[in-house]
């Protein structure tokens, strides 16, 4: 068995007799002394072959990924590698095994790789040996154990759930399973373990937790996959507060655990409705500050048709003040972050540019007192650009959110090694889906209204709020949760304001509400993305470097090829006609 990892050797290892194995991952040959870097999972290390000894010769046909068993005697070198963690040192080989030897690789193994991520998902196996995919595997690997270490310290235990299960509420499609006994019947994957994990608490186990596989057939982002890590909690006898503290000290701890980074506890809080009032979004990325800027009641006698026909329609005219920058952005690019904020559904994008010379697409329809107000209330100065949308509210806030954090990261206005946490709380119970004309449950059926909004459940959809919580860091959702119902009156409220009659909800989750009649506990939790928690530590957008086999964006795996056709009698013994 191997015993030594490369990295684990350093000067002080001089003189010392060891066996080495590894993949070669470098080599050089200077005619009378051959260099191979052998790359193993721990690093780099340099072998040396000089010309005269056994071993040269054979280390003379040796080629890049070749597997390799090495022994020989670590040596001080004489021209030393700062940039490798074992460049005081290097190996002179003695004895060479070569293990296997490899085919020409589609793509070089180097952490600059200009290879295509497709190429790169087809041959996985050999993008794992780069090292940016293995450090976040790595640290993936970290990030569970201080899951488990930390829950384990809390008296906490972890709990199995199962995969073939029964469709869970939680809004997207499921992926079924057809069951080859029951002719015509499905499991459906879990979207999470939410009903198992409360059918727990019900079981006594009072402080659950598991690191969760869920299974969703929603649109693909970049930081969405079709089946993902979940770190899932469930607590009885809780409030918000006790569940909250929870979840952040467990964020903290992973993140000092793994980076030594302290997020600063207890995590700032913010009302739904001021994340979208002031960053237009449930998610704010608080690294910087930009706030969107209500101008409605400056702009409120304006004479003009486009302001006044705003506000005679209970629209608002909202803005961000861009500092120091109105002289970097010339019409073009302005023209290109109107575009942009089309794509969110605004009508457009007006601008003032506040320089010696007021100028810009409105400025001609506002009164010189206007303008002196919008300079005195969002204290704008010389150089600064004013971006203004109007219209319907949400849309005014989501454009305007989404311009934001555009400009944030174009414009660097925040560093990356920065992390700023926070708990968004007081969601909606409901919201209306345009789509199917009706308010939807805005979590998931079984949320708690707050006990002020319980009576407005049947009568005021638009104005009842939840026990509902989010943890948003640099603008991503790591994780979400709840207080649930656990009153037999107030869930059938819920359904009845969620359109669903008694029998529906009995057909659907009849066992679980079977089983609230045995004493159910007073009970909350949340739910984390692992996979999102890791893109966050190692710094990487794309959801696809923190997982060792992902899918696509069209949700399939181009190494193994699936999903794929499979065998008529596999069909025929599932009751499956192949159309
Ligand atoms: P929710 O649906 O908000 O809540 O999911 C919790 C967290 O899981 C992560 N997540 C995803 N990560 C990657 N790919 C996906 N497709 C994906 N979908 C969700 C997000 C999200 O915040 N049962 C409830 C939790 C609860 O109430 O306790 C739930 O699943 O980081």
């Amino acid at each position: 068995m191997k015993t030594i990892m490369n990295n684990t050797l350093s000067i002080s290892d001089v003189n010392k007799e060891v066996t080495l194995y590894g993949w070669i991952s470098k080599k050089r040959n200077l005619g009378n002394l051959i260099f191979i870097d052998l790359r193993d999972r721990s690093g780099i290390i340099q072998l040396s072959f000089k010309s005269g000894s056994e071993c040269y010769e054979l280390a003379n046909t040796v080629k890049n990924e070749y597997v390799l068993k090495v022994k020989g005697k670590v040596v001080e070198r004489e021209s030393k590698n700062p940039n490798l963690d074992t460049g005081d040192i290097e190996i002179n080989v003695e004895e060479l095994e070569v293990l296997n030897t490899s085919a020409e690789l589609p793509f070089e193994i180097s952490d600059n790789t200009t290879a295509l991520e497709d190429t790169r998902l087809k041959y996985r196996y050999l993008d794992i040996r780069r090292n940016n995919v293995k450090n976040n595997l790595i640290l993936k690997h970290k990030v569970m154990l201080a899951v488990r270490n930390y829950f384990d310290k809390k008296g906490f235990i972890e709990v199995e759930t199962p995969i073939l299960g029964k469709s869970t509420p939680e809004g997207a499609r499921d992926y079924l399973v057809p069951s080859r006994v029951s002719k015509g019947k499905y499991y459906a994957l879990p979207q999470s373990p939410q009903l198992f994990k409360q059918l727990l608490m019900i079981g006594g186990i009072e402080k659950y937790f598991q690191i969760a596989r869920c299974f969703r057939d929603e649109d693909l982002r970049a930081d969405r996959q079709p089946e993902f890590t979940q770190i899932d909690v469930e607590m009885s006898f809780v409030d918000e507060n006790d569940v909250m503290s929870i979840g952040e000290e467990m964020m903290n701890y992973i993140f000092k655990e793994t980076i030594g980074y302290d997020l600063g506890l207890p995590l700032q809080r913010m009302k739904y409705d001021d994340a979208i009032k002031y960053y237009g979004s449930d998610k704010p990325d608080l690294r910087f500050d930009m706030k969107i800027n209500d101008i409605t009641e400056i702009l409120k006698n304006n004479n003009s048709d486009l302001f006044k026909n705003v506000i005679s329609s209970n629209g608002v005219i909202n803005a961000l003040v861009v500092k120091n920058v109105a002289d970097k952005y010339s019409r073009k690019e302005l023209d290109k972050l109107t575009e942009f904020v089309k794509t969110y559904r605004a009508n457009g994008l007006a601008y003032i540019k506040f320089n010696e010379e007021i100028t810009g697409s409105v400025v001609k329809l506002l009164t010189e007192g206007e303008i002196k107000s919008l300079k005195e209330n969002l204290n704008i100065e010389n150089n600064d650009l004013l971006l203004i949308i109007l219209g319907e509210y949400n849309i005014v806030k989501t454009s305007l959110g989404a311009l934001r954090c555009k400009l944030g990261k174009d414009l660097n206005l925040y560093s990356n090694d920065v992390y700023k946490a926070l708990w968004v709380v007081d969601f909606p119970s409901f919201e209306w889906s345009e789509e199917e004309g009706r308010f939807v449950a805005c979590h998931h059926p079984f949320t708690a209204p707050k006990d002020e909004d319980i009576d407005k459940l049947l009568t005021d959809k638009a104005h009842c709020y939840s026990k509902a919580y989010d943890i948003v860091i640099n603008g991503y959702e790591a994780g979400g949760g709840s207080i649930r119902i656990h009153n037999k009156e107030v869930q059938s409220k819920m359904f009845e304001a969620l359109g669903l009659s008694m029998e529906t909800a009995k057909e659907k989750f009849g066992y679980f509400l079977e089983a609230f009649e045995y004493g159910a506990p007073p009970h909350g939790g949340y739910a984390c993305g692992l996979d999102r928690i890791v893109m966050l530590l190692s710094k990487t957008d794309n959801i696809r470097d923190v997982i060792a086999f992902p899918k696509t964006a069209s949700a399939s795996d181009l190494m193994s090829e699936c999903p794929n056709v499979v065998d008529e009698t596999q069909l025929k013994e599932l009751h499956i006609k192949n159309e």
